[in-house]
């Protein structure tokens, strides 16, 4: 099973869906008039904005678009750079090719994000953003990050597609940059299948999201339109089905949270007196959502002999999330023949290279890190081995037990 809220869906988004489709209004938009329309998408974004402690929020159709509209939105496009982890999902990187900028890869540290100190090495003058990714649902370092965005006067985008509910020093993860996104695809924190969601403090960043996402419409297509449209947008909508299903799975957040804290601190607790085990360094273990625990194990040798006899891979061999298995960004394959952005006239950045290894302190980390599965149990990301959000504490115990005896085995 994938993610923590597809592993609580029930009788809750049935219900929720039925009434949906009872109301005839599948549609974000439908008559104020009619009370058999419930504005559910509407509703989604308010009840978000809340638990995001932020004023401005606009549901979309997934993560990658998300990106795609906060990024555009804040004015990111030809001719800047935006520095991203090298491990992180496709998205982040996809996000900022059709924004036709450059992804620039950064080195993640010990907390498997960005590196504060790679980061700023790698700001040239074209730099306009930087992209903060929660991985595994641990906060990046934003205070750090945010100083060296404020300093250069950069754009701080937060992509915590693997973070909704996460908490930064008691700020919700999305809130401290200038855009946060997230997104609602089967291995996040709650799910309706797919769906997304941008936010923000900046009412003219907003008005121009909702644009983008909805064809240029002003929002809530209120007070426009023809003949004021301020730009060309797309169509990214939230359908009413899926923002039904979001409501519903909202409401288990707290039970998804304290479920995933309960059985992660039980687990790590118990591993800590393994000789020569490491843990992720975790920026805000109250805060974090708590899904993954990541160890680091002495050598690589050691991690990968370990991951086989577990039934999972080391973080390195993930297909999905490393830059070193991206062959459709390496090889720089764009959809068009002309190679754009990166032969874009508007760069001045000369020849964008990508390589295998060009991040070792990244490579060095992944390479002894196995992702123990709390809630996100997903071959693709290396977690094939450890519990869901269902299991309780003796298979919680049973896990330990088989994790100890294999580390002893290869590491011991
Ligand atoms: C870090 C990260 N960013 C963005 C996305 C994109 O989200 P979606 O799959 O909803 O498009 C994902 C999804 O896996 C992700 O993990």
């Amino acid at each position: 099973m994938p993610g923590p809220g597809m592993e609580l869906i029930g009788e809750e988004e049935k219900q929720a869906l039925l009434e949906v489709i009872e109301s005839g209004y599948l549609f974000r938009y439908g008559s104020p008039d009619d009370p058999n329309f419930k504005a559910k998408v509407y509703q989604l974004e308010q009840e978000i904005g809340g638990l995001l402690e932020l004023p401005y929020t606009v549901a979309v159709n997934s993560g990658t678009t998300a990106l795609l509209v906060a990024l555009s939105g804040l004015g990111v496009g030809p001719g800047d750079e935006v520095i991203v982890p090298g491990y992180t999902f496709i998205a982040s990187m996809s996000s900022i090719i059709y924004a036709r900028a450059i992804p620039i890869l950064a080195e993640v540290d010990k907390s498997l994000n960005l590196d504060p100190d790679d980061v700023r090495a790698r700001i040239t003058p074209r730099t306009k953003a930087i992209m903060a990714v929660h991985m595994l649902g641990n906060p990046a370092k934003l205070d750090a990050l945010k100083a060296i965005a404020d300093e250069h006067k950069l754009l701080l985008v937060e992509d915590c597609a693997q973070a909704f509910g996460a908490k930064y020093k008691g700020k919700p993860v999305g809130s401290i940059g200038h855009a946060g996104t997230y997104s609602f695809n089967i291995f996040k924190t709650i799910t309706a299948g797919d769906g997304g969601m941008v936010a923000t403090a900046d009412e003219a960043a907003y008005r121009r999201f909702f644009g983008f996402h909805d064809q240029g419409h002003s929002p809530l297509r209120m007070g426009v339109e023809v003949g004021r449209r301020p730009f060309v947008g797309l169509d990214f909508r939230m359908t009413e089905l899926t923002a039904a299903v979001l409501l519903a799975q909202l409401k288990k957040l707290d039970l998804l949270q304290t479920r995933l804290h309960a059985n992660k601190d039980r687990f790590k607790a118990a591993i800590a007196d393994l000789p020569g085990i490491d843990f992720r360094e975790i920026t805000d273990p109250a805060g974090e959502c708590a899904t993954l625990l990541t160890v680091f194990l002495p050598s690589e040798a050691q991690a990968r002999a370990a991951a086989q006899e577990l039934g999972t891979r080391v973080v390195a061999d993930s297909g999905w999330h490393v830059y070193n298995n991206m062959e459709q960004l390496l090889e720089k394959r764009t959809i068009t023949a002309e190679n754009c952005p990166f032969t874009c006239p508007y760069y001045k950045g000369g020849e964008v290279k990508y390589w295998k290894g060009m991040l070792p302190q990244t490579d060095g980390l992944l390479a002894r890190a196995i992702n123990i599965s709390i809630g996100v149990s997903d071959a693709g990301l290396g977690s094939a081995f450890g519990v869901t959000v269902r299991d309780g504490f003796d298979v919680v115990d049973a896990k330990i037990e088989e994790f100890r005896k294999v580390y002893a085995r290869h590491a011991g």
